[in-house]
């Protein structure tokens, strides 16, 4: 018997245009999508954004780092918890924070905010999404849609560290200083973990100096600006 290979895949394009959708929602999709150290205010300042533009009258959706990782992403113990898997599932689908994982966990999420753009959303996402690469890569997928480059805007959340560990609102920073100290480390982003800050950012936001509302109008200015939204 003959096997059916998994790359013998065709791209089936449906019939409903990127123009009948944008009709529909009176909006076209978009990829906003916030990068930063934890604590630095990404999902902050997603939420407020996903708030005022709900009130001004469109479809926008948060996907957060830690909520997704309740879910899609993951680590093997929710998942057995949560959902029930056996140990040899949840080991194959559950995503940690080791360099491979956090890879997996961007790839996913830039899939995604793709398809959720593709349908006409405003997709707002909020992950440390710490590798340049990864982060490109997000781009990328954008750029080269089946159905049409759609637009992805990189949002670098600048806040120094200090500012993040100051405010440590998971205690995160301390357990991670707490760990090298003690010659373990945790593999902790800024701490014993590497970010790589976006080249070439849309936006940047420092939110050590701008309030969440002086962020979310600099974002709603640009998405102005470029036509994503009506002023
Ligand atoms: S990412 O690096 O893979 O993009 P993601 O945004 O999904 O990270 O999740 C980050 C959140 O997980 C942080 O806000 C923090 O609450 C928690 N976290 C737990 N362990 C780590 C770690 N080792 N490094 C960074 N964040 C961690």
């Amino acid at each position: 018997m003959s096997q059916i290979k998994a790359e013998q895949i065709t791209w089936h394009a449906g019939t409903v245009t990127r123009a009948e959708r944008a009709n529909l929602l009176k909006q076209s999709g978009a990829t906003l999508w916030f990068t930063g150290l934890s604590g630095s205010g990404k999902s902050t300042l997603a939420v407020a954004l996903e708030q005022v533009l709900i009130a001004r009258g469109h479809a926008a959706y948060v996907l957060d780092g830690d909520n997704i990782r309740f879910g899609l992403n993951a680590g093997p113990k929710i998942l057995m918890d949560t959902r029930g898997y056996s140990e040899t599932q949840a080991k194959r689908f559950g995503l940690g924070f080791s360099a491979e994982d956090r890879e997996e966990n961007i790839r996913r999420i830039g899939e995604v905010s793709l398809l959720f753009a593709d349908a006409g959303l405003l997709c707002l996402t909020s992950f440390i999404s710490p590798y340049r690469k990864d982060r490109d890569a997000a781009r990328k997928i954008h750029q080269a849609s089946k159905t049409g480059p759609v637009p992805f805007i990189e949002i670098y959340v600048n806040t120094p560290i200090e500012v993040c560990e100051s405010r440590d609102p998971k205690g995160l920073y301390k357990q991670a200083r707490e760990a090298v100290a003690a010659g373990k480390g945790m593999g902790f982003t800024g701490v014993d973990d590497p970010y790589e800050a976006p080249l070439n950012p849309e936006i940047t936001i420092d939110t050590g100096t701008l309030s969440t509302a002086e962020g979310v109008a600099k974002i709603i200015n640009y998405l102005i600006d470029q036509g994503i939204i009506k002023g």
